[in-house]
C-alpha cells in the first residue's frame, strides 16, 4: 500500500480514536449519523431488510463499536465475523461483547476492509455489510471485489450510506463534500462509479434507494457537532443538502 493510503488510514484511526466517545454520548451504540431516533427501529429494519435468518455468517465491515452486531447477534442464532481499522474502537466492542456473553456468536477483528481475503475464506458469507462504513473506503472498487469473492453464491451485499448528490452548482457541492471527507476522514462515494463497479462484478441489483425507517431530521447528527465543534457550514443559511443517503442491496449470482 502506499504511503499516502496509508496516511489515509491514520487519518481514519485518529478520528476514531478522538471522536468514539463523543459519538457514543449521543448515539446508543450504531455510530451513524442518518439515524431514526430509536435505535432499535434502525437496527430491526437493517436485520429484516438484510434478510437475515438464523444459522448464517455475516461480515460487518467497519463495525464500529458492534452495536449492529450485537443487535443482530442477540436476534437470531447466527455467527458474525466484525472488522474495524480502529483499535480504539475494537476495544470496546471486545468489552461489549463480553458484557453480553455473545463471545461464541461475534468474533471481532482489528484489519483493513479493503483486504478482506487476508483474514477471511472465499465463498464463506452469506451477507456482508457496510453501514456508512462505505464512504470511508480509499478505493472503492477494491473494496467490493474484497467483498464478492467473500460472499457464497446468492448471497447479499448491503451497503448504506452517502453518496455525493448531482446538483447544477457541481463546485458547491464539491467545496462542501471536501471539507466533510476532511473532517470525518472520509471519502464520499460516487453513486454511479459505485453501480458501475458492481454491475462489472455481476451483482444483480436489488435495490437502490432510500433506507425506509424514519429518519430523526438530522437532530442527533446536529447534537454530534456541537459537541464536536466539528461543522461544515459556518451558520444555518449557508446549509443546503450535498449528499444522498441510499441503501444499496445487491445479490452475488
Ligand atoms: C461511521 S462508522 C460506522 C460504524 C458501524 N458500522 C456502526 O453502524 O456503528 C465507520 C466505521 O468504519 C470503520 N472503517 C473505516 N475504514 C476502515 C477500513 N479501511 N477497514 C476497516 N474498518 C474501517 C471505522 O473505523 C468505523 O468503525
Amino acid at each position: 500500500m502506499g504511503i499516502n493510503k496509508k496516511s489515509k488510514l491514520e487519518e481514519i484511526k485518529k478520528h476514531y480514536h478522538d471522536y468514539t466517545s463523543t459519538y457514543l454520548e449521543v448515539v446508543d451504540s450504531a455510530i451513524q449519523s442518518h439515524r431514526s431516533a430509536n435505535e432499535e427501529l434502525m437496527l430491526d429494519y437493517y436485520f429484516n431488510v438484510m434478510g437475515v435468518k438464523s444459522g448464517m455468517k455475516l461480515l460487518d465491515a467497519g463495525c464500529g463499536v458492534c452495536g449492529p452486531a450485537i443487535y443482530f447477534a442477540k436476534e437470531a442464532d447466527i455467527i458474525i465475523d466484525a472488522i474495524n481499522i480502529s483499535d480504539t474502537q475494537i476495544e470496546i466492542a471486545k468489552h461489549k461483547i463480553e458484557e453480553f456473553g455473545l463471545e461464541n456468536k461475534i468474533n471481532v477483528i482489528c484489519g483493513d476492509y479493503h483486504f478482506l481475503e487476508n483474514y477471511y475464506s472465499e465463498n464463506d458469507f452469506d451477507i456482508i455489510y457496510f453501514l456508512e462504513a462505505y464512504g470511508h473506503g480509499l478505493n472503492h472498487k477494491k473494496l467490493l471485489e474484497s467483498s464478492v469473492s467473500l460472499l457464497k453464491k446468492g448471497g447479499l451485499l448491503y451497503i448504506k450510506d452517502y453518496f455525493q448528490k448531482d446538483l447544477k452548482d457541481m463546485k458547491r457541492v464539491n467545496k462542501v463534500a471536501k471539507l466533510m471527507n476532511k473532517n470525518f476522514a472520509y471519502n464520499l462515494p460516487c453513486l454511479y462509479d459505485t453501480i458501475g463497479h458492481l454491475r462489472r462484478l455481476n451483482f444483480e441489483i436489488v435495490k437502490i434507494g432510500k433506507p425506509e425507517f424514519v429518519d430523526d431530521g438530522g437532530i442527533m447528527s446536529a447534537e454530534f457537532s456541537d459537541k464536536s465543534k466539528i461543522k461544515l457550514f459556518q451558520d444555518e443559511n449557508e446549509m443546503f443538502s450535498y449528499a444522498d443517503i441510499f441503501e444499496l442491496i445487491v445479490r452475488k449470482q
